[in-house]
């Protein structure tokens, strides 16, 4: 084996890969170390640096548990989670563009009624939200599954805070009717803070990085042959759409929540008048395209 030198470094460790059974493992290893060592050799990295680069990396491990994943959340804010999102769901310009999961769709979501009010905790802009699932040929999908969820009036979702919120509040899982359309009442969201209070937030904060995502509502949509969509709808006057702490913001997601003043039409939706409402469709690909790029 050749011996370590400071010009040498990444093709001798590369070289200890060889072995490697699984091609694609060794490929990722040899390119990880290739840039890893680039990058220690371009800041000409301290031993102090080094050792706190470690620290900063042990702690991020020591905060995550069953309900908290401190490094994806590390991989949300360095904009990797987007670029691997991104990477593996080229649309192709002709699908529903997808965005960031998110930490918090951690409990399924309950089955409800099309038209029923996912806000359990009577706070917030009373909102009426529409759409549609068709598929790449505007055939509409029946029997579709919405899977949606989002933050409070106060920017907070219910499982951050248990006996404050009540359990399920804001989370619904509709079923589209024969047209594939779907509709649902609930509250405009507000922008909201990803978690701060661990290393992640002391990296925000040393870079003078505020930790909010502008406002949001999460979408999965499934339907049968169909590839499922994970994806958002911004609200367009919100707050830090320009600046959104884990870069998940797409134009083609942003839409107008309209106020509506209306008796009639608020009786309707069954909504106090004024409401808000948006509507939202949702083109998926044929599972044919799933794996596969399309540019
Ligand atoms: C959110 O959607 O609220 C979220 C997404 C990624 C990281 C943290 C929070």
């Amino acid at each position: 084996m050749e011996l370590f030198s400071e010009e040498r470094s990444a093709h001798v460790v590369a070289e200890s890969f060889a072995g490697t059974a699984d091609p694609r493992l060794r490929d990722v290893l040899t390119a990880l170390v290739r840039h890893l060592h680039a990058f220690v050799r371009e800041t000409e990295l301290t031993e102090e640096e080094w050792c706190a680069g470690i620290d900063f990396l042990t702690r991020t491990g020591q905060k995550c548990d069953a309900a908290r994943q401190e490094f994806v959340l590390l991989s949300d804010v360095l904009g990797v989670s987007m670029l691997v999102e991104t990477i593996n769901h080229r649309s192709g310009g002709t699908s529903t563009e997808s965005t960031v999961l998110g930490p918090f769709h951690m409990v399924e979501s309950p089955p409800r009624e099309l038209g029923e009010n996912i806000a359990l905790d009577s706070k917030g802009e009373p909102c009426l939200v529409t759409g549609q699932v068709k598929g790449p040929d505007g055939e509409p999908l029946a029997g579709a599954l919405v899977d949606v969820w989002q933050a409070n009036a106060d920017g907070f979702y219910d499982v951050q805070q248990p006996g404050v919120q009540p359990e399920l509040n804001l989370r619904g899982l509709f079923t589209s009717d024969e047209d594939g359309r779907f509709w649902f009442r609930t509250i405009v969201p507000r922008y909201c803070p990803i978690p701060d209070d661990g290393p992640v937030g002391e990296l925000l904060a040393a870079t003078g990085r505020h930790p909010y995502r502008p406002a949001h509502m999460h979408f999965i949509v499934t339907a049968p042959g169909y590839r499922p969509v994970t994806t958002h709808l911004f609200v367009d006057d919100s707050p830090y759409l320009d600046s959104d702490a884990v870069f998940g913001v797409k134009e083609s997601l942003i839409r107008r929540f309209a106020l509506v003043d209306h008796e009639a039409r608020a009786a309707e939706a069954g909504l106090p008048n004024p409401f808000r409402t948006v509507h939202f469709d949702v083109a998926l690909l044929r599972a044919a395209h799933a794996g596969g790029s399309l540019d």
